[in-house]
């Protein structure tokens, strides 16, 4: 046997995804034929804009809606005919707010293990093991509507942790977050991850944060898979980079290139799939940047269009989207503050 067969062999798979459709009202193909496999123990990413479907998937995997037709297990189990023991084995925090505001961080924890029936002896434990997955230790007497936004949702979490899950269901995690709360979610999140082992699938619609923190991404788009790989395969699979070429802001530079037909000439070359000006820089998109780059310059040159600067850039998850999507994705907004309402 190979040694990626081998691999393979061992390792579980903690999410089978198979032709999965849900249709809504019996018109709303919300999901339509989702393929996926998620290994046990990854960080996975389910990347795509409002409407794509993630929620409506989620909904299913963690047996809230049944599926029109298709499978889905998680870690052998049928959603729909197994779907008690596949509750024993989830966490879920849902895109809404999950926690009351009324009352302290420790007491919302303690609602929460009541609910999901965890022994009055080893309760106590298992609310500190949560706090401290979320790094909550020293608000947990606080009353939840004094936290910020990124404490809430470190507590939701701490919430779902609770009954130590092998997979955990996030939807939209980080929605709203300045960017050091999502860093503080994120740090506490691989940090449980590493101790337990626990699968993450996460929804969002934020290219950067799938970038930054997933194993693996999907991208779904109008309820389909439409590409599925590591997000750096997913950049490299582009086979482009993109040469940016700052302008100067007179007739020397940006006159020059509108005055003559050069931009179409930089676009028949070969190795060149496109040229676009925004602003006074001209973006590029080449195969190979080290053979197009010189054919670039010298064409310039002979126009007589003066340059200040030369970048080049790889791919973002952003241009893995327009292509495989055919649209560009929303980019992360800082700064919103998503608390108690
Ligand atoms: N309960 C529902 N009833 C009818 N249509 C729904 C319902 N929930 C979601 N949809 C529709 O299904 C599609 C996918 O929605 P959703 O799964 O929420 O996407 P996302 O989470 O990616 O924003 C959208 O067109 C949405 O309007
Ligand atoms: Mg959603």
């Amino acid at each position: 046997m190979t040694y990626a067969k081998l691999q393979k062999v061992n390792m579980k798979i903690a999410l089978e995804i198979d032709r999965l459709t849900k249709i809504y009202e019996g018109r709303v193909n919300a999901l339509d034929g989702v393929d996926l496999e998620v290994k046990d123990g990854v960080i996975f990413a389910l990347l795509g804009p409002n409407g794509s479907g993630k929620t409506t998937l989620m909904r299913v995997l963690t047996t809230q809606f049944r599926p029109t037709s298709g499978v889905a297990r998680a870690f052998g189990h049928d959603v729909v005919r197994e779907d008690a023991q596949v509750r024993k084995i989830i966490g879920y925090v849902p895109q809404e707010m999950s926690v009351w505001t009324d009352i302290t961080g420790f007491e919302n924890l303690l609602i929460y293990a009541k609910i999901y029936g965890v022994s009055s002896s080893s309760r106590n434990k298992c609310i500190q093991d949560a706090l401290q997955s979320m790094g909550l230790e020293e608000v947990e007497g606080k009353l939840v509507k004094k936290y910020s936004g990124g404490m809430i949702r470190r507590l939701e979490i701490a919430c779902a942790l609770l009954v130590k899950p092998r997979i955990l269901f996030l939807d939209e995690p980080t929605l709203g977050l300045d960017p050091s709360a999502r860093k503080a979610v994120w740090e506490n999140l691989m940090s449980f991850k590493k101790e337990y082992g626990t699968t993450v699938f996460f929804n969002t619609h934020y290219m950067d944060e799938a970038d930054l923190y997933s194993d693996e991404v999907a991208i779904i788009n109008k309820g389909k898979i439409v590409k599925f790989g590591t997000a750096s395969d997913l950049k490299r699979s582009l086979h482009s980079e993109i040469i940016s070429f700052l302008l100067a802001d007179d007739q020397t530079g940006m006159g020059r290139l509108f005055r003559s037909n050069v931009l179409d000439r930089i676009k028949a070359l070969n190795l060149v799939d496109d040229a676009v000006v925004h602003g006074t820089v001209l973006d590029v998109t080449v195969e190979d940047g080290e053979v197009a780059l010189p054919a670039i310059m010298e064409l310039l040159n002979c126009e007589g269009v003066k340059l200040k600067r030369v970048k080049a850039t790889n791919p973002t998850l952003d241009d893995v989207f327009l292509k495989y999507a055919g649209m560009r994705q929303q980019r992360n907004q800082s700064g919103y503050h998503h608390g108690p309402n």
